[in-house]
């Protein structure tokens, strides 16, 4: 997958999992750690309830982050904040949780650590970035502590650290912001998809925070209120999601493209759309996209276009941003065979 930002031509970070040691033996012992963006295609929210979901790990939009020992202080550097880590905003939460975790778990609870972020995500947006952010940071205070994480040990810390920013995370973002393939998730493991590709997406930021929490509560609440219509729904948007991985495989375009929209329609009746989303869709179709929906918790954040080819995604990438958004990203999907 290759992705160019509209907004934004830096290189993505290269990916060290070990502490590295500058030349001297003096010199501070820094440890690494690096993730990814994603989209979902198809299963935000009904994956909260046991069905299945397809994710896509944006990976050229990367988050790195270094950490090194420090005798007390706890420190984060970043675009959104820099200072003490016991005083971050809630926003931030998470990305707190995910250093405290993790020091315990490395068994560094008495140190200090200070703690520097780089992301090329915008925060809030559907695309990852509290579950990237954090899978880069439990990487990096690990690494940073001579500490080098199992797959599933690196998973627990990343979804300790999500609940801190949603109370009930599916997984399916810690799983696929550390993939480097498309992610079939279901009831908390993933697997790699077979996707016969290629296929062309923008990404558009409706420029509106997405508000996953209190989308998660509100589709629980829907659901609470109304169990009957809610459930035909999930049930519905698992099926697209079966649906689409059958049309990955072909790949048949216009098949994935009629199930985005119907995802995205089927989202809005559960109360997680908004009218920008709707707004940069509409033009997306208009502008001959083969389907565009809405990705992540909704509320706010991006739409996912599909698009025929690379020039036409890149073309309603322009007409969309001349047209409102916020920011776009193009994206290659390409076969897995
Ligand atoms: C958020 O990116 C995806 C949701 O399905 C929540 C989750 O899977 O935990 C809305």
């Amino acid at each position: 997958m290759r992705i160019t930002a509209s907004d934004d031509s830096r290189t993505p970070g290269e990916s060290f999992a070990a502490p590295q040691r500058g030349a001297h033996d003096s010199d501070p012992v820094i440890g690494v750690g690096t993730a990814s963006g994603k989209a979902i295609l198809f299963g935000e929210h009904a994956v909260v309830y046991g069905h299945p979901a397809i994710a896509l790990p944006l990976r050229d939009l990367r988050v790195r982050a270094e950490a090194e020992p420090l005798p007390e202080r706890r420190l984060l550097h970043s675009a959104l904040y820099t200072g003490d880590l016991g005083r971050v905003p809630d926003r931030l939460a998470s990305t707190a949780r995910a250093v405290e975790a993790t020091m315990s778990a490395v068994g560094a609870d008495g140190s200090g650590v200070r703690v520097h972020v780089e992301s090329d995500l915008p925060a809030e947006r559907g695309v990852g970035s509290s579950a990237a952010v954090s899978a880069a940071i439990v990487q990096a205070v690990a690494a940073a502590f001579g500490h080098e994480l199992d797959p599933t040990e690196r998973h627990h810390l990343i979804q300790i650290a999500e609940r801190a920013a949603h109370t009930s995370p599916s997984g399916l973002d810690a799983r696929t912001v550390v993939s480097d393939r498309p992610v079939w998730f279901q009831d908390g493991s993933a697997h790699d998809l077979e996707v016969a590709g290629p296929l062309s997406f923008v990404i558009a930021d409706s420029g509106v925070r997405g508000r996953t929490r209190e989308a998660v509560a509100a589709v629980r609440a829907l659901r609470d209120a109304d169990p009957i219509a809610v459930e035909r729904r999930l049930d519905r948007l698992g099926a697209l999601a079966r649906e689409g991985r059958a049309a990955l495989a072909s790949p048949k375009p216009e098949e994935i493209g009629v199930r985005m929209d119907e995802a995205h329609a089927l989202l809005g009746e559960l109360g997680v759309g908004d009218p920008a989303l709707d707004r940069l869709a509409g033009i997306a179709r208009t502008g001959g996209a083969l389907g565009a929906k809405l990705t992540g918790g909704g509320r706010g954040g991006c739409v996912l276009v599909l698009a025929r080819d690379p020039d036409h995604a890149t073309e309603l990438a322009h007409d969309l941003r001349e047209r409102g958004a916020a920011a776009t990203w193009t994206t290659e999907l390409r076969g897995t065979r």
